[in-house]
């Protein structure tokens, strides 16, 4: 699974960063994404940065 950061919406608060950085990082326009895909491993964490991101900015790609 893939997590998708849509880059308009992102206002760069870096929660989900903090959340789960196995997955997020900041890019260099200062918007969060997601550098790899979603493993059992992280999936609660993805979740939550989903769930917890404040411009819910964060979907699981289609
Ligand atoms: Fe952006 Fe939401 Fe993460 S605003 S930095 S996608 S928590």
């Amino acid at each position: 699974m893939k997590a998708v950061v849509d880059q308009e919406m992102c206002i760069g608060c870096g929660l989900c960063c903090e959340t789960c950085d196995a997955v997020f990082h900041m890019n260099d326009q200062d918007k969060a994404e997601a550098y790899r895909e979603t493993d059992a491993e992280n999936l609660d964490e993805v979740q939550s940065a989903i769930d917890t991101c404040p411009v819910s900015a964060i979907h699981w790609e289609e």
